[in-house]
């Protein structure tokens, strides 16, 4: 078990993270002094995995409601924070009520936007129940929701006030949930951490097996270099960009099919894949290097096929992207395993190019 700090614009919060810690939550939750009472958001899916154990931790501790919402992506949405909003009215919550958001990264970025502006801010708890949840989105206080036009372009940056990452919560994970978050896991392995990306090497078979030791010992690893690069960087004015390692072409993966064929790890495989082809393409990384990055995202499993996909309908989203500069994509890409560079441009011509090989690539990895 271990307790990482990071330290946002507004103060410092604390991510307590290990197999087992919610048993500690209702004492996490005591220690953030006075308050009117807990209100508990999550969903009806997470609830019925999790009620039972999140019921009983927080049993005791003013619990004064618990308001469930589909958390479907189409369900991200404005409409749904004026809802939820308008239950926490009538249940008479006020400014020094606290809520517990507990459930995977739909739940933490509606929460976290209800918790943002319902009457201008009041305290916020997140209890992650997806890998990805876990080592990425509770952490570094991005909330928002989607609009029609395109995803999380309305939100907030609102720090939580303690985050609770217990790994047991991932058992009930359907495994494709799983694997979404385990593609995150190799991201921070290629951007920050050789060590990491030596482990998830060695012990893929049992991460995929949910071994408690391995996942508790990736999902603390990874939550230290989020909380480092967040804690440098909290409004990705600079280096937090390397987050984005394979999510310039997983964005436009998603957007290109209305996020229905990908889930969001598995749309940041293939873009991990491109990114590191475009790396070696480039001269910035070496093939042996990029053939090692390739085999381990081709372990995680098997990838929803890009194969009708086209090139050129990348090129118009990629560009469009809230993350281009004036029209032109910005890459990470590689230079070893453990390092990368960003803000990179890269002729699309490379870009297509790549993206036409990909399929190829993956299947050459997996002889
Ligand atoms: N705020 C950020 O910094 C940030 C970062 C990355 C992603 N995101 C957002 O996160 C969302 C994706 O989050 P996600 O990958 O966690 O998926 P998700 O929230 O859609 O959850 C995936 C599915 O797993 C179910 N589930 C959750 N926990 C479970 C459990 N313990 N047992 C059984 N089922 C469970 C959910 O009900 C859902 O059906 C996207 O909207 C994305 O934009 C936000
Ligand atoms: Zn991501």
């Amino acid at each position: 078990m271990a307790k990482i700090q990071i330290r946002s614009s507004v103060g410092r919060y604390e991510v307590h993270c290990g197999e087992g810690m919610l048993a500690r939550g209702g004492s996490l939750v005591v220690g953030l002094g006075e308050s009117t009472g807990t209100f508990v958001l999550s969903s009806p899916r997470v609830w019925k995995w999790c009620g039972r154990r999140i019921s009983d931790t927080f049993r005791g501790k003013q619990v004064r409601g618990v308001i469930l919402f589909d958390d479907r992506e189409a369900n991200k949405r404005l409409a749904t924070v004026e809802k939820i909003q308008r239950t926490l009215v009538r249940a008479g919550a006020d400014r020094r009520c606290v809520l517990i958001a507990v459930g995977g990264g739909v739940v933490g970025d509606v929460a976290g936007f209800v918790a943002a502006s319902y009457l201008r801010g009041v305290r916020l708890v997140h209890v992650p129940t997806t890998l990805l949840a876990q080592v990425d989105s509770s952490l570094g206080g991005k909330t928002g929701v989607d609009l029609p036009e395109g995803k999380n372009l309305v939100g907030a940056f609102y720090p939580p006030q303690v985050v609770i990452a217990d790994s047991s919560l991932l058992e009930t994970l359907p495994h494709r949930e799983l694997r979404s978050g385990l593609y995150e896991v190799v991201k921070y392995g290629v951007i920050a951490d050789r060590e990491l990306f030596a482990y998830v090497q060695r012990h893929m078979p049992s991460l995929l097996r949910r071994d408690p030791k391995a996942l508790s010992w990736v999902i603390e690893r990874c939550i230290r270099i989020k909380a480092r690069v967040v804690t440098k960087d909290e409004h990705e004015d600079g280096p937090r960009q390397i987050l984005n390692f394979g999510h310039t072409l997983g964005h436009a993966l998603e957007t290109a099919t209305g996020y229905k064929r990908f889930v969001h790890g598995e749309a940041i495989g293939w873009g991990m894949l491109a990114a590191t082809m475009l790396g070696a393409a480039t001269g910035r990384i070496d093939e042996r290097e990029a053939a090692r990055i390739i085999r381990l995202i081709a372990s995680v499993g098997p990838l929803p096929s890009i194969a009708a996909i086209k090139a050129s309908d990348l090129a118009r989203i990629v560009a469009g992207d809230k993350k281009a500069l004036r029209g032109k994509a910005r890459w990470v890409l590689p230079v070893k395993i453990g390092k990368v560079v960003w803000g990179e441009e890269v002729p699309w011509k490379l870009a297509a190019r790549a993206f036409g090989e990909l399929l190829g690539i993956l299947a050459k990895a997996r002889e």
